[in-house]
């Protein structure tokens, strides 16, 4: 049988050649430090599991979730809430919030309900998988915008051809950003509302690491700047911010024609989200919110492990401002390597797993990325096994 064309479009997925070498090394006993995918190592909060649990035991909570349910309501309105909470953004909860089974299903779905064979989607370049494989799933045209360090990874936007900004439809962005750490203030979003006007274009701003900032940096979300909903919209997440990746639940927050059409499109494919997940979410939204400071304290000292211990073995690395994520170049002696290459060669030779920068898209090359995800103790392993590699004769 072959596959579609549009799966034979897609790029290799790295992780699961990263997720074989690991599997490889485990089968020879090698106990591997994993830094490899953004899976955050801790439990949701206990409130927030005893709501799941409850909720469970709900028989009306087993059936098929309905916009017009009585959870789905509270979980809308409890977004809205938290949104205002934290970013002084005014959400109609009935059309300007529309709850996900994770952001990564809302976003490849976003490309699918806008994208025909000929429009093209604005991409920065590297960037989480599903903002480019979205695109090339659903039959669009990918224009990736290369981001640099020397530029803070912030998309040039006026480096974009007019004749390509005139076909697009959507653009990608996200910061704080993964796979970079980089971080950018209001006036960015300033300026891409002010380049937005007018050429009809929707901006989705994917705002999953905004809780996870250190140093005094502050994330904003991109609904702050007038105007923005015009043609705006933003992606966030309880994965991260409340340890709850494998609950999948997530949503999207601001323009309701926008909005509408990819709900229209999300009830021909999916039915919505466990109640139970739904009670847990509220739960969290509205509950007590030091779990994240807490959190955060935790994955700063970890960077700070990280990212010291890196630089006092002779491997150049910058401390991000936000995000679980270190993203670093490869070091000087192999820089002859590809991220791949590289890569392969930490899990074979030291047992030690991270994320190739290629697995992000191609000006990933010649980077990598750790996710904060093994405890201090391991990282601090996961540095003497790393001496090794920078330590040894090539
Ligand atoms: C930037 C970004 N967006 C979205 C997601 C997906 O999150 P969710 O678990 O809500 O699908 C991730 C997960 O790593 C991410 O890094």
């Amino acid at each position: 049988m072959q596959e579609a064309n549009r799966l034979k479009r897609l790029p290799l997925y790295l992780f699961t050649i990263i997720d074989e070498l690991k599997k490889r090394a485990r089968e020879k006993g090698v106990d591997v430090i994993d830094f490899g995918m953004g899976s955050p190592d801790m439990p949701a909060p206990p409130h927030v599991i005893e709501a799941l649990c409850k909720a469970a035991h709900v028989t009306e909570n087993h059936r098929y979730s309905r916009t017009d349910g009585d959870v789905e309501k509270r979980l809308r309105r409890a977004i809205a809430n938290w949104y205002k909470g934290r970013f002084g953004v005014v959400l109609d909860p009935e059309t300007e919030v529309l709850p996900l089974i994770g952001s990564k299903e809302g976003i490849a779905h976003l490309s699918l309900a806008f994208l025909n064979n000929d429009d093209i989607a604005l991409v920065p370049n590297p960037a989480y998988p599903v903002h480019f494989n979205g695109v090339i799933m659903a039959g669009g045209i990918l224009y990736n915008i290369p981001i640099v360090p020397e530029k803070g990874f912030l998309p040039d936007l006026e480096s974009i051809p007019k004749e390509v900004v005139k076909m697009a439809k959507l653009m990608f962005l996200s910061y704080p950003h993964n796979p970079t750490g980089a971080v950018c203030d209001i006036s960015f979003f300033e300026k891409v509302v002010k380049w937005a006007h007018g050429k009809n274009i929707i901006i989705a701003s994917d705002l999953t690491y905004s809780d996870i900032v250190y140093d005094g940096y502050k994330a904003h979300s991109f609904l702050e700047v007038k105007g923005s909903r015009e043609f705006g919209i933003e992606f966030h997440t309880l994965s991260k911010s409340y340890n709850m990746a494998g609950w999948r639940i997530g949503f999207v927050v601001g323009n309701a024609e926008i909005l509408k059409t990819l709900n229209k499109t999300k009830s021909y494919l999916d039915f919505g989200i466990f109640r139970a997940v739904q009670e847990a979410a509220i739960a969290a939204l509205e509950g007590p919110q030091d779990f994240v400071t807490d959190m955060v304290k935790l994955y700063k000292q970890r960077r700070d492990v990280l990212v010291d211990g890196l630089n006092a073995i002779g491997w150049k690395t910058e401390k991000p401002k936000a995000t679980f994520y270190v993203w670093t170049r490869i070091p000087h002696k192999y820089s002859a390597l590809t991220a791949l290459e590289f890569v392969t060669l930490m899990v074979d030779e030291v047992g030690v797993a991270v994320a190739p920068g290629t697995g992000f898209g191609e000006y990933g090359e010649g980077w990598v990325r750790f996710a904060l995800v093994e405890n201090e103790e391991r990282i601090k392993k996961g540095l003497s096994q790393l001496k090794k590699l920078l330590d040894a004769k090539v």
